[in-house]
């Protein structure tokens, strides 16, 4: 039997629950995994509350946006048993039964092999959140933002995808400006590479005029709304925003100026599709640029199947800095 956290609908509203499943109550997929952990995201507190309408599949159903494990049997020549392999996105926990069981049925061309110097755990710390931060770090380098151009300004700092992003950039050698409401996380972020840390506040008002005095080489948001649009407005010439969240708001309110008269960019990052070639350079670059200190600075516990409930309330409510990995098998 399979234990995994099943989400059910009743009269009463939705459950979540550790189920002991059959093997054959799987979907189908060409690959069998026998998963080791997961994570939790901030898309994974939405659907284990019911709070955010996350699942498109059909109830009951297992969520978890990410996994990593070992392949038992494959169907196709891609990958071999034994052979350790990531999922994140594809519709992993959305549409498709996701990370949170301890064996998954997925589809080959949906996985990437876990890069040779990343273990299993650390891939769970990076999970979505961090894979969407080096999504950003290398969209900034297409748009030719280089380390020695200035500050980069990192929202939602001290959350997962934030608090990834500010160790890439740092240990990549950028000047990193950390944006936090959180003050409990400066030493952390100072640790993890930020150079200077700002109140949210700062920005998440909007800008007081379409154009403001630029003061940022490039920026990384992981909160929308009204703090993009601050960044917007306070762009270098030719700087670019890479922008993967909406933890403050999905509404954006601009103006056309610091696009036609400065020039500026603003880079959408979706990690859910992003191509399986770019998926396996930015792991790799994951691997190359990380190194066990970072992991340990942003892990912030690591959980079992049966307390991801408690963790989701915890997380929604803004008590979790850093990332939540699940050991499936705990
Ligand atoms: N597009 C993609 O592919 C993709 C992938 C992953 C995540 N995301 C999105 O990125 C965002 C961050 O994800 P995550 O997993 O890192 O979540 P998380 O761990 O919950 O972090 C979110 C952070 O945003 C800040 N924040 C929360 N509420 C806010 C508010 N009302 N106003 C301003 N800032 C607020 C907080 O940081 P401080 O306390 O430090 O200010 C919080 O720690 C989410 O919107 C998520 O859906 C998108």
């Amino acid at each position: 039997m399979i234990d995994a956290l099943v989400l059910d609908e009743t009269r009463g509203g939705q459950v979540a629950e550790v189920r002991s499943l059959a093997p054959d109550a799987l979907p189908d997929g060409n690959v069998r995994v026998a998963v080791a952990y997961s994570s939790l995201n901030y898309k994974d507190a939405l659907a284990i509350t019911g709070e955010g309408k996350i699942i498109r599949g059909e109830f009951p159903f297992v969520p978890g946006i990410d996994l990593v494990g070992q392949v038992e049997a494959s169907e196709t020549g891609a990958f071999a048993p034994g052979d350790w392999v990531i999922q994140t996105g594809w519709g992993l926990g959305e549409h498709r039964w996701g990370g949170y069981a301890q064996q998954m049925q997925l589809q080959a061309k949906h996985l990437v092999p876990l890069p040779d110097a990343m273990t299993p755990r650390e891939a769970m710390i990076v999970g979505t959140a961090g894979f969407t931060a080096m999504l950003a770090v290398m969209a900034l380098e297409d748009h030719d933002t280089a380390p020695d151009g200035g500050e980069i300004v990192v929202t939602g700092a001290s959350g997962g995808a934030g608090s990834m992003a500010v160790a890439l950039l740092g240990a990549l050698g950028y000047r990193v400006v950390a944006s936090t409401s959180n003050d409990a996380a400066h030493d952390d972020l100072r640790d993890l590479g930020a150079a200077r840390i700002i109140d949210r506040g700062e920005l998440d008002g909007g800008p007081e005029r379409p154009m403001q005095s630029a003061r940022w080489a490039g920026a990384v948001d992981a909160v929308g709304g009204a703090t993009l649009a601050s960044i917007i407005a306070a762009l270098d010439r030719h700087a670019s925003v890479a922008a993967f969240g909406n933890a403050g708001g999905h509404e954006l309110h601009t103006s056309v100026f610091p696009f036609i008269l400065r020039g500026v960019n603003l880079l959408g990052i979706d990690s859910n599709t992003c191509p399986n070639e770019r998926r396996r350079v930015a792991w790799q670059r994951l691997a190359d640029t990380l190194t066990a200190a970072h992991y340990e600075r942003v892990l912030n516990r690591v959980i079992s199947l049966n307390e991801l409930a408690g963790a989701a309330r915890s997380l929604l409510r803004g008590n979790i800095q850093g990332r939540v990995v699940v050991d499936v098998n705990a």
